[in-house]
């Protein structure tokens, strides 16, 4: 259980309240495509509210850096938060993110009134922690409180360095409840405990697969990594995706896998195609003997009954990745049949973030998970076993 100080142990009223939140949501032509990182947030701003904080939101949308791109601004969360809520959230649009009108709001607000700030990373210090930036924010409030899990693995001002300029900084029930999640599955999981690894990169999962060797029963490996795994073990993977400097770790993990006892999958057959499309001809190939000119984009039916009847007994499984190109409809079954078989089961299931939330929200099963979290790489970083930066400067209770 996270042990860190949270909105619970604080009193708020008539105090000003900086939230961090993570509100980089994806937005198209002006409207928000997909706002569960905005409903997410809302019970630790609901709380602040009913106990008569000011509360003053912040985060950072996409990747400026250090620019104003009008196109990031956080102006259409702030109105959908206003309809969220029911309450008028004010916008406070200061390039500088800290300027006239943040200043003007924060010092004339009432209590249980909320505003917004604009995307922190149009200011250059955001992602460098720089102290600037740090102390702009924290003139504006007494109390801090992170619930931005997402950004919870980088260290930057609104999310690290401004806790040394604030009298208190605890975290937001979101944060709390993300931890707790993550956290009690890895370190405490009612077992059999099962990890499903997708995604494009073996390197980018390298100290995921790492540190849930240790932990797991079972690990599963699909997506566009798993070709490497396949390549490392003598399989010819075509066109497929592959990381060369990365198929001696993959024999090592192998390795890892068998003497730590843990039952490691990898795809026994993929879909086959010569092209990403969804015009593109397919076949079911063996996942060893895919031809030279096509490549594996989805894993294939065998493997998906093989996974299937891997995860069928486990009382908690970990989902982070896609296992094929799931954006193109040709290629998204695996990712489907993932899906579909996590919802079913009777156990703790917890999706990571990014491709794989999308994967499931998109297919209607969210609310059969028991958990979806709301940080991609703040879940990675958080499963390869490292503390989090936004967490870490938190007081403990
Ligand atoms: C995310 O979407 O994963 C978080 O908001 C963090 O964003 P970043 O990868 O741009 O730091």
């Amino acid at each position: 259980m996270l042990n860190k100080k949270t909105v619970d142990d604080i009193n708020v009223k008539g105090k000003n309240v900086l939230v961090r939140c993570d509100f980089n949501v994806p937005v198209k032509d002006g409207v928000i495509t997909d706002e569960t990182r905005i409903t997410a947030a809302l019970p630790t701003i609901r709380k602040l509210v009913a106990d008569g904080g000011r509360v003053i939101l912040c985060s950072h949308m996409g990747k400026p850096k250090g620019q104003v791109k009008k196109e990031l601004s956080l102006a259409p969360v702030a109105d959908r938060l206003s309809e969220l809520l029911g309450q008028p959230v004010k916008f406070a649009c200061d390039d500088e993110v800290v300027g006239v009108n943040a200043k003007a709001a924060a010092a004339e607000m009432k209590d249980g009134e909320v505003i917004l700030l604009e995307n922190t990373r149009f200011r250059p210090e955001e992602e460098k922690n720089g102290e600037n930036l740090s102390k702009d924010l924290a003139s504006l409030a007494s109390v801090y409180v992170n619930d931005a899990f997402g950004t919870a693995h980088r260290a930057h001002a609104s999310t690290a360095g401004v806790t040394s300029y604030v009298d208190e900084a605890v975290v937001g029930y979101l944060m709390e409840k993300e931890i707790n999640f993550l956290g009690n599955a890895v370190d405490d999981p009612v077992r059999p405990f099962a990890a499903i690894l997708g995604g494009s990169k073996v390197s980018s999962k390298i100290s995921v697969i790492n540190n849930l060797l240790e932990k797991v029963d079972v690990l599963i490996i699909g997506g566009g990594m798993g070709y490497t795994f396949v390549k490392a073990a003598g399989g010819s993977i075509g066109k497929s995706l592959l990381e060369e400097d990365y198929l001696e770790y993959a024999s090592e993990m192998v390795k890892k896998a068998e003497e730590k006892g843990v039952k490691l999958l990898l795809p026994v057959d993929c879909i086959i195609a010569s092209e990403i499309s969804d015009d593109a001809e397919t076949a079911v190939s063996p996942v060893n003997a895919i031809p030279d000119d096509k490549m594996g984009l989805d894993i294939g039916p065998e493997t998906i009954k093989m996974f299937r009847d891997a995860v069928k007994d486990c009382r908690t499984v970990i989902w982070n990745g896609p296992m094929g190109v799931f954006e193109t409809p040709k290629f998204a079954k695996g990712t489907e049949a993932i899906a579909e078989t996590l919802a079913e089961l009777d156990a703790t299931t917890i999706i990571g973030g990014g491709d794989s939330a999308a994967a499931v929200n998109q297919l209607g099963f969210g609310d059969k998970m028991s958990h979806i979290s709301t940080g991609g790489g703040a879940s990675l970083e958080f499963l390869e076993g490292k503390e989090l930066p936004g967490v870490a400067v938190i007081a403990e209770k």
